[in-house]
């Protein structure tokens, strides 16, 4: 690697100062840094100064650590592997090496680490010591980490819809036709059948109506027919006419033209959110209110029942699980307000900015 040069014909102030007076100013800024711990080994790989940077990330004060090898810093397993000599081995032989692992704070915890180890050679090339520059990088490898699961449940749970979408269209399209088409055949012979065929007709209405539940369940039709209002009024209504809770639904605002994800999330909250409250909420009613104003759409489910137990919730219960992830994936958030006696009422906000289609 390149020594770093300073430019030399430079009419500008600082760089007339004398080595003595740069210098110092370097070791100001060193002593300035906080979010990166810099400082210099010997030959041997013992420490020899100490920055505020490296006393925040790894928990040591200078007088703590100043004269002691480096591998300090490593976990016990790197440190039987000989990870520390091998770092400064490759620093020796190629100028400098670059290295992301755990590392080992004084109190024992450990940080994920970014650490960059500079060799630093005398005039004849022999080798003086080594400077590190080592970042904490745990948080930023937490958020990478959370982030790759968020898109990941993103993408199967959107997955599964388009999945459930072509199902429910089979089953519409096809099985629904072919059982429309079976019961006029049967009309055309009612006659001859007489009693037999009215039974077996009733039969088919039945079949064709437990058809269309479950098409509806898997995929909502009227959403991508109709739109998410209707969609929303058939859905609470037949959850009145189902469980014999009272259900009102208010629309206030525009609420046309969300994309598709956000069309079905809100369409799957609401669906979810009844469904808790015919099981356990003990209501006698229940509000639904999706309203826009200049900024955000707001969407409440809001009963009067028993209100959220006490206890926390069975460990595969994922309705609010999923209904909390459906709102991250619109950008926004799920509020649960739940009071004894009183009811639940989760509230949806997301930013417009991200669920209208452009
Ligand atoms: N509206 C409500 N009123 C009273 N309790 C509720 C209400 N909604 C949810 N709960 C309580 O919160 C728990 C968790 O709800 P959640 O929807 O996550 O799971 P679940 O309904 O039990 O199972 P799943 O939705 O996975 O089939 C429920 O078991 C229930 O005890
Ligand atoms: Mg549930």
């Amino acid at each position: 690697m390149q020594p770093t040069k300073l430019p030399s014909a430079s009419s500008d102030r600082w760089f007339n100062q004398s080595a003595v007076d740069i210098e110092h100013r370097y070791q100001l800024l060193i002593e300035a840094v906080q979010d990166y711990a810099i400082f210099m080994l010997d030959a041997a790989g013992c420490v020899q100064t100490w920055n505020p940077g490296a006393e925040r990330i790894k928990g040591y004060a200078s007088a703590e650590v100043v004269g002691r090898h480096f591998s300090l810093f490593y976990a016990d397993e790197d440190i039987a592997s000989g990870k520390p000599e091998h770092l400064l081995a490759i620093a020796h032989s190629r100028g400098h090496v670059e290295d992301e692992g755990w590392r080992v704070r004084k109190d024992g915890s450990r940080f994920w680490a970014n650490v960059i180890i500079t060799a630093i050679t005398g005039p004849d090339g022999a080798i003086v010591g080594f400077a590190k520059v080592t970042r904490d990088m745990t948080e930023r490898r937490r958020l990478e980490e959370l982030e790759r699961l968020q898109l990941r449940s993103a993408l199967i749970q959107q997955a599964r819809e388009a999945e459930q979408k072509r199902i429910a269209r089979e089953l519409h399209d096809d099985l629904g036709q072919r059982l429309s088409a079976l019961k006029m055949s049967l009309a055309a012979h009612q006659t001859k059948l007489a009693q037999q065929g009215e039974e077996i007709a009733d039969q088919i209405d039945a079949m064709a109506a437990s058809l269309r539940r479950i098409a509806a369940d898997l995929r909502p039709l009227g959403l991508d027919d109709l739109g998410l209002e209707a969609a929303l009024e058939w859905l609470v209504e037949s959850f009145e006419r189902r469980y014999g809770i009272n259900a009102r639904l208010k629309f206030d605002g525009d609420i046309d033209g969300f994309n598709e994800l956000t069309t079905i999330s809100l369409y799957r909250v609401v669906q979810e959110a009844l469904t808790n409250v015919a099981r356990h909420a003990n209501a006698s009613e229940v509000n639904v209110d999706l309203s826009t104003d200049d900024r955000s759409c707001r969407l409440s489910i809001a009963d009067d029942g028993d209100g959220l137990p006490a206890s926390s919730p069975r460990a595969e219960a994922f309705g609010l699980m999923g209904m909390h992830e459906r709102a991250e994936q619109l950008g926004g958030t799920l509020a649960i307000k739940s009071e004894p006696g009183v009811g639940v009422e989760l509230t949806l906000v997301a930013p417009l900015a991200r669920i209208r289609n452009k």
